[in-house]
């Protein structure tokens, strides 16, 4: 199936079918929990402009650098784990960067024990989401962000609940959310259509009906900003007009020429006369 082009999302509903666009892939398709691209290229898109350095302190297989390519951006990513060579190995309680480096960050990081990846010891995604310790360790990792971030520039934070048959639901997403509420403003909150492949099969859904419980049906992406230095100028609330205009332009379908001459057809139906007793 074709890929739909990709357009700025413009609802706080944000969905596309595929987890890669275009005729490439970003990030790697067999990297268990990758983000779907097309959300880092829309808050790309939005809130840096090119040249820009975006930092993904928790960069999996890479889509964020990716992205960051296609859009000629600079893009720095680090890993607990790193799984390709331009990665940097880092704990994101600790991020090896000046403070105010970044124009952008985006973490996408573990929720919970739901995948296993890697046997690094300082990995977040040992930590049960139900143990202060997870909620602690990520206290660190917003902090980190808060420090290598540009005052009066975004961050974003990707993110679903926890839901474990047999356990108690745990709300990461609200929980996470109050915490970079102590260090940044609310820009807003997004949901991301989940289309993992789990949730085509059937049985699954049977299961959930079965059990009275929910499957994962979105991810919250929480979009924040830093608070501008006093003074600061430094702030992007407003798009470009022309590079707005040409990308509307680029995703505008072409219309087909008017026909010559063409007139109305008549119906046949005749206007209703005065109205006779
Ligand atoms: C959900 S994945 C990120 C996926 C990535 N955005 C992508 O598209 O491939 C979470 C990542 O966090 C990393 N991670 C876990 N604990 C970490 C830590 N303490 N510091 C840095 N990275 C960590 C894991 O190794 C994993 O690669």
């Amino acid at each position: 199936m074709a890929k739909p082009p990709l357009v700025l999302q413009t609802t706080t509903l944000w969905d596309y079918p595929s987890q890669h666009y275009g005729d490439t892939v970003q990030g790697d398709p067999d990297y268990a929990g990758a983000t779907p691209s097309f959300v880092i290229w829309n808050l790309l898109s939005r809130y840096t402009h090119k040249g820009e350095t975006v930092v993904d302190p928790m960069a999996g297989s890479g889509t964020t650098l990716d992205v960051a390519k296609d859009l000629e951006r600079k893009a720095l990513g680090f890993d607990i784990a790193p799984f390709r060579k331009d990665i940097a190995r880092a704990d994101a309680r600790k991020i090896p960067l000046k403070n105010a480096f970044a124009d952008f960050v985006f973490v996408d990081p573990p929720y919970s024990t739901h995948i296993a990846y890697s046997d690094e010891p300082a990995c977040i995604g040992r930590l049960d989401a139900a143990s202060k310790d997870y909620a602690r360790a990520m206290e660190q990792v917003i902090r980190e962000i808060d420090r290598i971030l540009k005052p009066g520039r975004y961050m974003a934070l990707y993110v679903s609940d926890s839901f474990k048959k047999g356990t108690p639901f745990i709300p990461i997403g609200i929980e996470l959310f109050g915490l970079l509420k102590k260090r940044f403003v609310p820009v807003d909150i997004i949901c991301v259509v989940r289309r993992n492949a789990k949730l085509k099969r059937n049985h699954w859904h049977t299961a959930a009906i079965e059990g009275n419980y929910f499957l994962r049906g979105f991810n919250y992406l929480f979009i924040m900003k830093k608070r501008p230095a006093k003074k600061s100028l430094a702030t992007m609330d407003r798009r470009d007009k022309a590079e707005i205009r040409q990308h509307i332009l680029d995703r505008t379908p072409a219309k087909a020429p008017a026909k010559q001459g063409f007139r109305p057809k008549k119906t046949g139906h005749k206007k209703p006369g005065p109205f006779k007793k």
